[in-house]
C-alpha cells in the first residue's frame, strides 16, 4: 500500500506525541519525536555547562555539536522508541522541567536546528513516517501529504502537563508548569529560524474538549482521505 508522511505541528504539551504514536502504530509507520532531539541537545548542553539560568554559551555549543549522536531505539515494554544521547538511553532525563525550560532556547539556534532536521529529512526519507514537532509540515517535510496542527489553550495544555509530570513524582508547581507552557508557546513562535506556525495547507485540531479515541478516530479519517 502507499505510504505518506505525517506531519503534526503545533503548541508544547497538545498531546500531539500521545496520538501521533497511536496513528503509527496503527499504519504500522514509523514515529519520530522531534521534540525529544532538541530537548537532548538542551541535555548535553546542560550537562557541559553550556546553559543554565545566567548564561548561555551559543559558540561552545555549536562548536561541539558534532560530539553529538542522537538516536532512538524501540522499548518493546514501553510500546515506543526512547531517545539516546551518544549509546545512553536519556528518555527519562529529558523530559524534566528544568529541560523544557531551556530547550527552546536552544531551539533558536540555526547551526542546532540545521543538523536535527538533516537527520530528520534521513529519519523520513522513506515516507511511511508520522513525525510530530513544531516545523514538520513547513520546513522538515513541506511536500507531507497530510499536516495536521494540534491546539487546546495553555491551562488545558499545563494541567495535562503537571499532571504527567506530577505522576512521574517530579516536584512541580501547576504554576512553574503553566509559565513553562506559555514561555515556550512565545519563544518557539517569534524565533526568526523555523517558528511555529500553521502550514497554510495544515489541518487544524483543536483538541481541548477531545477525547484520545476522538482525535485518533479524525487523524485516521484524514490519513484515509490523504491516501
Ligand atoms: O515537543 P516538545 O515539547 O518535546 O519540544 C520541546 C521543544 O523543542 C519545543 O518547545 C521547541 O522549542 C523545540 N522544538 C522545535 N522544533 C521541533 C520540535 C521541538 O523547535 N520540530
Amino acid at each position: 500500500m502507499q505510504k505518506i508522511t505525517i506531519a503534526i505541528d503545533g503548541f508544547s504539551s497538545t498531546g500531539k506525541s500521545t496520538v501521533a504514536k497511536q496513528i503509527a502504530k496503527q499504519l504500522g509507520y514509523i514515529y519520530v519525536d522531534t521534540g525529544a532531539m532538541y530537548r537532548a541537545v538542551t541535555y548535553f548542553a546542560m550537562q557541559n555547562k553550556y546553559i543554565d539560568k545566567s548564561h548561555f554559551d551559543i559558540e561552545a555549543l555549536v562548536t561541539s555539536l558534532h560530539n553529538i549522536r542522537i538516536s532512538f531505539k524501540f522499548n518493546e515494554n514501553l510500546g515506543f522508541a526512547e531517545v539516546y544521547l551518544n549509546g545512553i538511553n536519556i528518555e527519562k532525563e529529558v523530559r524534566t522541567l528544568e529541560v523544557s525550560s531551556f530547550v527552546s532556547q536552544v531551539a533558536t539556534v540555526p547551526e542546532v536546528r540545521y543538523q536535527l532536521v538533516k537527520q530528520q529529512q534521513k529519519m523520513g526519507k522513506d515516507k511511511g513516517v508520522v513525525m510530530d514537532g513544531r516545523d514538520i509540515g513547513t520546513v522538515v517535510f513541506p511536500e507531507a501529504e497530510l499536516k495536521i496542527f494540534m491546539t487546546a489553550s495553555a491551562e488545558t495544555r499545563a494541567t495535562r502537563r503537571f499532571k504527567e509530570l506530577s505522576e512521574r513524582g517530579d516536584n512541580v508547581s501547576y504554576d512553574e508548569v503553566l509559565h513553562n507552557v506559555k514561555e515556550r508557546d512565545y519563544i518557539d513562535s517569534h524565533r526568526a529560524d523555523s517558528p511555529l506556525v500553521k502550514a497554510s495547507d495544515a489541518i487544524e485540531i483543536d483538541n481541548s474538549n477531545l477525547s484520545l479515541q476522538e482525535q485518533f478516530d479524525k487523524i485516521l479519517q484524514l490519513v484515509n482521505t490523504a491516501l
